[in-house]
């Protein structure tokens, strides 16, 4: 890294502060200034990670000099709006997913912004920077379970904060806002297309909100070698949280517990477990790995800017996952499979 770069935060919530709680001490990073809509917000986050200015709307801040870096960690239906003005601002920009809320017209504006803009664009698919999932995508593609026959990824949250929750279900359900990281899993660990994808959806709490959104969906999908997986999320106080992370071939399987959710032995850090068919072994693996790795992300973008390389996720492979998560939602609400013979680029020049 060449220089010290200058970062705004936009989003003083859940998110932001894993953002900024992982980045604020660094050595190349200076925190120019947070943004929320509710003052005391980014007040607290200014005094707690040492940023030099405050404010409850964004326009200014942004057009600073000495900014070279948006975070935004906002709601999904404000991101388009806000990546269009740092862009326009000559900022690079770190985006949170879902790229927009369930909207194809937004998700086309937000391609067409990013694929014209000068600066850098990465979505933040956080996982692609986390290492246990990026051992086990290299277990995977050097061929530890043979040939990838099934999928099953399971990521239930037993809410207890609905007003969050409802907040985020306005603009997307569960299938789409985690899911857009679980159909990049699927193609990132396999290297295979999704070839169709069905749906099923239901409402479980009703949250404060009257969107009628699915707080629970299943999405099914067939792979290109005639595989199949499927993911299932929702957020509900009447759900028991779940996150099951599995991955099965014709020579064996994987499964993927965070530390987190390990019934013993977390301080090994997550779990690895694999089984070998032909010798009939499971082979236990601990691995220390930060879940939220946010400085690796950002450095991600650093080394686009610095390099011109493209991003992990690229974006297109980000926008890949996303088109699929919204048709995967289409599915669910007319409930039936729908095919995805299509190239994206075509579809949105
Ligand atoms: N990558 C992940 O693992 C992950 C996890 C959780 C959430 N997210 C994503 O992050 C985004 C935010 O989710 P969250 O859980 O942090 O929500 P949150 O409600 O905890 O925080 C959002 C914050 O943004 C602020 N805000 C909204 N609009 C704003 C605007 N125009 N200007 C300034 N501030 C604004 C709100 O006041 C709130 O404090 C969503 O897109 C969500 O899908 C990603």
């Amino acid at each position: 890294m060449s220089k010290t770069y200058g970062v705004v935060l936009i989003g003083c919530g859940h998110i932001g502060e894993a953002h900024i709680e992982d980045i604020y001490y660094r050595d190349e990073i200076r925190i120019v200034g947070v943004v929320d809509l509710y003052e005391e917000n980014a007040k607290l986050f200014a005094r707690k990670y040492g940023a030099e200015h405050y404010a409850t709307d964004y326009h200014e801040m942004i057009q600073r000099d000495d900014v070279d870096i948006v975070i935004i960690a906002t709601y999904a239906r404000t991101h388009l709006e806000i990546l269009k003005d740092c862009v326009a601002a000559g900022k690079h920009v770190l985006c949170e997913k879902p790229m927009t809320q369930a909207d194809m017209a937004a998700a086309k504006e937000f391609y067409h912004v990013v694929k014209a803009a000068k600066t850098k664009v990465l979505i933040a698919h956080v996982l692609r920077h986390n290492d246990t999932y990026t051992k086990v995508k290299n277990m995977i593609r050097d061929g530890a379970i043979g040939e990838v026959r099934f999928i099953r990824m399971v990521q239930n949250h037993h809410i207890m904060n609905p007003k969050r929750y409802g907040a985020l279900l306005e603009d997307c359900p569960p299938i789409v806002d985690c899911g857009v990281h679980y159909i990049d899993v699927i193609r990132w660990f396999t290297g295979l297309e999704i070839t169709s994808v069905g749906g099923l959806g239901t409402t479980i709490d009703h949250h404060d909100t009257e969107t009628g959104e699915f707080d629970h969906g299943i999405l099914t999908m067939k792979l290109s070698n005639g595989g199949s997986a499927y993911y299932e999320a929702g957020w509900a106080n009447n759900l028991a949280a779940q996150n099951l992370k599995e991955f099965i071939g014709d020579q064996g399987r994987i499964r993927i517990t965070l530390q987190e959710n390990r019934a013993q032995d977390a301080e090994e850090g997550d779990l690895i477990e694999y089984y070998t068919h032909g010798n009939a072994t499971y082979t236990t693996i601990n691995n220390k790995s930060k879940y939220k790795n946010m400085w690796g992300q950002l450095q991600t973008l650093i080394e686009m800017i610095e390099t011109g390389e493209e991003g992990n996720p690229s974006f297109d492979e980000a926008f890949e996952a996303f088109m699929i998560a919204l048709v995967g939602n289409e599915a669910a609400k007319q409930n039936k499979v729908i095919e995805l013979n299509y190239k994206w680029e075509e579809e949105f020049k």
